[in-house]
This record gives C-alpha cells, structure tokens and sequence, in this order.
C-alpha cells in the first residue's frame, strides 16, 4: 500500500506486480451487478483480515451509491476533478483533504466512535489542522497569547481522573484563534507561536492561565472545499472555542475543545465538533484590580471560562478533563 508513483511524469511504468491469476475463474462482467460481484470475490485474495473487510464493504458502499444515484458519467468525470483538486490544493502546511473528512462530518464520526462517552469524562472532540508542535511553555498564570491579541479571557480548572483524583503534572496543550479569527499559522509573516501554549497541572491538579476570548472563525474557503460549501449551501463557520490536548502517562490522551456558549453557529459547526457538554458558560469578571491580579496588562474587565463554575456540569461532566487509565 505504500507504492509511489515515479517522480518522472513522463515515466509513466506499468510493470506486472508479481501476483499470479487466482486458481478461480470468474463470469464476465456484463451485468452491472456481475462486476460488483466479482470484485467482492477477488477479495478472496486479500491476505489481510481487516484490510478484506473494510475494503469490501468500502466498494459495496460506493458501487450502491453508483447505482441508487445513477450517477452520470459527466458527473463521475466532475468527482475525479474534484478528488484530483483536493489533492492539488494539499502542500506541507494545507491539508484539504482532511478539511473535506471535516466537513462531510467523517472525522467527527471517526473520533465519536473511536473516543464514546466515559462516565466521569470530559468528551473529545476533533483536533482539527491548527494544532502545533511549537507552542512556548507557559507558567502557571502565564498568557498564551501577546497583547493585542484579543479580548481577556482567563482559563482554569482542574485535571482528574475518572474517579475524581486530582492529576498533578498532566500536560495541556491549548490554541486558539486570534480575535480576528485566524490562527496564527495563518499569517504569512509568522515568526512565532502565538495564541497557543503549553502549561503542566500544579499539584492539586490545577491549572489557569491567560488567553483571548474566542470567536466563531470560518475555515479555510479559498479551495475545493470551500467551493463545495458554497454549492450545497452550506456556512463555513465554527463557532467559538478553545482547543485543549490533555496528556498524562498511564492515562488515556484527551482531544477537545470547549465552545462559549451564545455562539450563533453552535448547532452547525462546519465540522460537527460541538457537544452540548462541551458548551460552556463565560463569566465577565467587571474588576480592574483582579484583572491586574490575574496578570493582565490593561486590567479593566475579562471573561473567566472555569470549567467547573458551569452550571450545566453534572457532576459526571464537571471536570475540566479526564482521562482513562
Ligand atoms: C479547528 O477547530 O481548528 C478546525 C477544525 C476542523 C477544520 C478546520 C478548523
Ligand atoms: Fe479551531
């Protein structure tokens, strides 16, 4: 499977791969359902069992599409054209073709049922392409984003296990996207993290530290993708939130996002990441003297997200996140 084509164009090479015919003979093909048919038996061949299944099922799945859909050979032709631009519009930094996964709501489903709901967890939701491996470690109480880079917003709360035990030292990773709505990887002239932060739980398993209120923000709309949106309708939004990636050995690693409540495009989130109990409530703390306490420059007002202050928080879902062993 990991066969690439010659970097040569204009070497186009078809070469025998090696396998001998199967010692069966199959009908030809010509009925419709006889090519479907035949092509799950050649998967008699496969040697591997969960290749052979999910492949199987894969071409069942799109050749009853082809035939519920009758889908015109224009409109087949425009589907590769498409598939084939996806793939163009991908580079080093642009990966569109897990931005298509996102929006047809396949990487929400992977990670719903690869990540369900654990009593006493913190739900995931998905990761998403802003996540950096270069974010500064940040202080306990220290900001993850520079000044002028948004509304205050102060973060806190407490990282436990299942059972309620506090986790000192688990490692959180958290991003966001400016208040004009971009990451910052998504400035051409970026020459460092910003908006993003890593920060270890002390030892009551606390953490807090200063950030920027979110924004909804739309994703990426200058490629395929975001054409495709337009064609069927669709908003390209997410609504606001604040990415978390909570990391502790012997415990399971935890992907997520918290999203403040009122936002407009909470229910259709262009990738379908928002859980009700992922949506959080926003304080506004009106006290200069505490803003400057909390470290923030300008003092003034700033909105306090405390995971556990959110009334809506069964006891199941109170914590601010929690991890299997
Ligand atoms: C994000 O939240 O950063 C995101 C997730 C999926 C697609 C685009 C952006
Ligand atoms: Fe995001």
């Amino acid at each position: 499977m990991s066969a690439k084509p010659t970097e040569d164009p204009l070497v186009n090479k078809a070469l025998p791969n090696g396998i001998l015919p199967p010692n069966f003979e199959l009908p030809y093909p010509d009925k419709p359902e006889l090519i479907t048919a035949n092509l799950l038996k050649l998967f008699d061949l496969t040697p591997d069992p969960r290749i052979k299944f999910v492949m199987k099922n894969l071409v069942n799945h799109l050749h009853a599409f082809v035939n519920e859909t009758s889908i015109t050979t224009e409109e087949w032709m425009k589907t590769i054209q498409f598939l084939t631009t996806v793939g163009q519009t991908c580079t080093p930094i642009r990966q569109e073709f897990i931005l298509l996964s996102d929006v047809l709501g396949v990487s929400a489903l992977v990670d719903a049922i690869n990540n369900p709901p654990v009593k006493g967890a913190t739900e995931s939701s998905v990761l998403g392409p802003f996540f950096t491996e270069d974010a500064p470690d940040i202080e306990q109480g220290g900001s993850i984003a520079s000044e002028g880079k948004g509304q205050y917003m102060y973060v806190e709360g407490t990282v436990r296990s299942t059972d309620g035990t506090p986790i000192p030292d688990a490692v959180i990773e958290t991003w966001e996207a400016d208040e004009s709505g971009s990451y910052d990887t998504q400035y051409k002239d970026r020459d460092h993290p910003d908006c993003r932060g890593r920060l270890r739980t002390d030892k009551d398993g606390r953490f807090g530290y200063r950030a920027v209120t979110p924004v909804a923000y739309p994703i990426p709309g200058d490629g395929p993708v975001g054409e495709l949106l337009i064609t069927i309708g669709r908003h390209n939004l997410r609504p606001n939130h604040l990415h978390f990636m909570v990391e502790k050995s012997g415990f399971r690693k935890l992907v997520t996002s918290l999203y403040p409540d009122g936002d407009p495009f909470l229910s259709t989130d262009a990738v379908f990441g928002v859980k009700k109990n992922l949506v959080v409530k926003l304080e506004e703390v009106n006290d200069d003297a505490e803003a400057r306490k909390r470290g923030f420059p300008k003092g003034g007002s700033f909105k306090l997200l405390n995971f556990l202050n959110n009334e809506r928080r069964t006891r199941l879902h109170e914590r601010m996140a929690v991890f299997l062993p």
